[in-house]
């Protein structure tokens, strides 16, 4: 038997057919096949383009407010006392997080295939918030689906939606959160391929969507290498970063994979804890298939997709985008988790001690670096991807400290 050759880098996935390693692929309805392709092949000339990434460049700068600081946390770390720890700060973005990046890319791809209408599907609402601004920004039809939990728990952003003209849609169905938001939108694509552009929110869904997804976010790893060369002179030591499906996270690993001396870390929503409700689908779930690729998925015996728990709206999907599988399995990132407890004590610390109020989403991975940073040299160079604000949580996370007296 020959053996098969070895990878000479983390970067070069996914192969022709979408794989990472066994993750990944294309799942999906016949109908579904030939925008799929076709979409595929728009991406493949767009991305030799000179012309898309000179225009996207510039909406990048002027439109988004790029690049995002890479910000020294000097009394974060001098409070944890170990690490040197910088934060990137992805909230500053319009629209408050890294979601706009990718959502850029899409919409100008959608463009270039003449698809007037987008659909979108949204858990804590930063996606749709995100699809909702570039479609009035260009002029397009916009129609978002998001769980009916999550409408009530992000009561902002539905705003915010509105306000932008998009077309909210709650979905009742299942756990009335993303899962089944992703689910709604999958059938409408299918219903509408003739006009209709699915914008995905993370790395995750059918071959080309995670590579997509990776490569529109992968500007925040590339500005922090150059921008932590410029502040330190070399590399990081460390990255770390939440995970919902894991775009915010691969964005910001990707760039740095092949970087052996540099350690990563991605953090999964822990909820009630592994052995109660949680979103860690890496910690808790095992792989199968669900929205169009095979992955990490949090199941029951009989394989039926079970309910994921995160306080964070965001975090809430019982799904990870395959190339993390992979990742996992390779064991070149490690995948730690954070519970919601914890993340509610990171959303403060990070609060009172910068300035910065973090998205309940990164605030787990804040919660992880707290339990880190102080078993470090006061030499290493932690990066934390910052990867949204914390208003849309103000009210759910005021609500919990009112009612225990905080
Ligand atoms: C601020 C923020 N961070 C992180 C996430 C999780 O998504 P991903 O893992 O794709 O970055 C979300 C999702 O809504 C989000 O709004």
């Amino acid at each position: 038997m020959t053996e098969a050759p070895k990878l000479n880098s983390f970067r070069n996935g996914p192969d022709e057919r979408g794989h990472f390693g066994q993750f990944g692929g294309r799942f999906v309805a016949e109908t579904l096949m030939p925008l799929i392709l076709s979409l595929e092949q728009a991406y493949k000339e767009a991305r030799v383009d000179p012309a898309f990434h000179k225009e996207m460049g510039g909406h990048l700068v002027h439109y988004v407010g790029r690049p995002s600081p890479l910000y020294f946390a000097e009394r974060l770390t001098e409070h944890l006392g170990g690490a040197k720890i910088y934060l990137k700060r992805e909230e500053l973005n319009h629209t408050g997080s890294h979601k706009v990046n990718n959502v850029l890319g899409q919409i100008m791809l959608a463009r270039r295939m003449g698809k007037p209408r987008i659909i979108a599907e949204t858990g804590a609402g930063q996606h749709g918030v995100a699809t909702a601004t570039l479609c009035a920004r260009f002029g397009l039809k916009c129609v978002v689906y998001m769980g009916a939990v999550d409408v009530e728990r992000q009561q902002a952003n539905v705003f915010r939606m509105k306000m932008l003209g998009a077309e909210v849609i709650p979905v009742q169905s299942g756990s009335k959160t993303l899962k089944d938001a992703m689910n709604e939108a999958l059938r409408d694509w299918v219903t509408n391929v003739h006009d209709t552009f699915y914008c995905i929110g993370t790395v995750a869904g059918p071959h080309p969507y995670p590579a997509m997804v990776r490569d529109f976010q992968s500007i925040i790893g590339r500005e922090t290498r150059e921008q932590m060369m410029a502040a330190e002179g070399r590399l990081p030591d460390s990255l770390i970063a939440c995970i919902g499906g894991g775009s915010n996270a691969m964005g910001l690993f990707h760039p740095f994979l092949d970087d052996a001396g540099v350690e990563i870390f991605g953090v999964e929503a822990a909820g009630h804890g592994l052995s109660g409700l949680h979103a860690a689908s890496i910690a808790g779930g095992r792989p199968g298939v669900l929205h169009g690729n095979r992955t990490y998925l949090l199941m029951d015996a009989d394989g039926q997709i079970e309910e994921a728990h995160s306080i964070s709206a965001g975090l809430d999907y019982p799904g990870i985008g395959p190339e993390h599988s992979w990742l996992h399995d390779v064991g070149r990132v490690t995948y730690l988790s954070a519970t919601d407890e914890e993340a509610l004590e990171a959303f403060q610390l990070l609060s009172r001690l910068e300035g910065i109020i973090p998205a309940l989403e990164p605030a787990h991975a804040i919660a992880r670096v707290i339990e880190l940073a102080p078993k470090l040299p006061r030499d290493h160079l932690m990066v934390v991807n910052l990867s949204g604000r914390g208003d849309k949580d103000v009210p759910q996370v005021s609500e919990i400290f009112e009612s225990r007296g905080r």
